[in-house]
């Protein structure tokens, strides 16, 4: 089993997929990319996922990001479940549906959790940069829908820390003041931030360039 962790560069594959075979470092290209699995087709929390991902295609599109889905069942059930998922999410599913029925693609990435009752894939999602590192890490249950608003959200933070020596605080929204990084030093970071709002000397805040 694969231990991947941050900063690892994401592995690569070939796969079927909805929109024809997939090598997927040469799919990404050098877009960020979302890619996130679910434990199967034809089920109610996945059919509500997979619906909000297309509605938010938009989103990703403004964000240079490309989506890309995975399950262990086969191109067969992704081609028949699809039409319904748009059905019930009003939306077209305009990204790939990897197909991993061997659970080749699910192994590499550590998405079986054997402990979540069989071994289909749990709701892992991973981001990925431009130079195809894996920036985020997630994995929710299989009874729990994923936020995407949320990985919208980190998203919107990463690629801002990589504009500045930025982080962001708890609850940051896009807009929100970012925290100057401890690389800075405060005389430094006055001099680059004049509107430099130091709380405490490892805690200082400026008004957040906008993503
Ligand atoms: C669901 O998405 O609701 C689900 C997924 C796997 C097993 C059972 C339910």
């Amino acid at each position: 089993m694969a231990s991947l962790h941050l900063g690892d560069t994401a592995p690569d594959f070939t796969a079927p997929t909805t929109e024809g075979e997939i090598s997927f470092l040469g799919w990404k290209g050098n877009s960020w990319a979302v890619f996130f699995s679910h434990p199967a087709d034809y089920t109610p929390v996945c059919t509500t996922e997979l619906g909000r991902v297309g509605q938010l295609s938009d989103e990703w599109d403004k964000r240079h990001t490309k989506v890309i889905a995975l399950s262990v069942d086969s191109i067969q059930d992704h081609n028949s479940w699809k039409p319904e998922v748009e059905a019930v999410s009003k939306t077209t599913i305009r990204y790939p549906i990897i197909a991993d029925p061997d659970k080749k693609v699910a192994e590499l990435y550590d998405m079986i959790h054997p402990g979540e009752g069989d071994t289909s894939s749990v709701r892992s999602v991973f981001i990925i940069s431009p130079d195809n590192l894996i920036k985020l890490m997630l994995t929710y249950p299989k009874s729990v829908g994923r936020n995407f608003d949320e990985i919208l959200r980190v998203l919107d933070a990463l690629q801002l820390n990589e504009t500045g020596p930025f982080a962001t605080p708890a609850d940051w929204r896009p807009g929100d003041r970012a925290i100057v990084s401890l690389d800075i030093p405060t005389d430094a970071a006055k001099e680059l931030f004049p509107d430099l709002d130091v709380v405490k000397p490892y805690l200082r805040y400026t008004g957040s360039p906008s993503v």
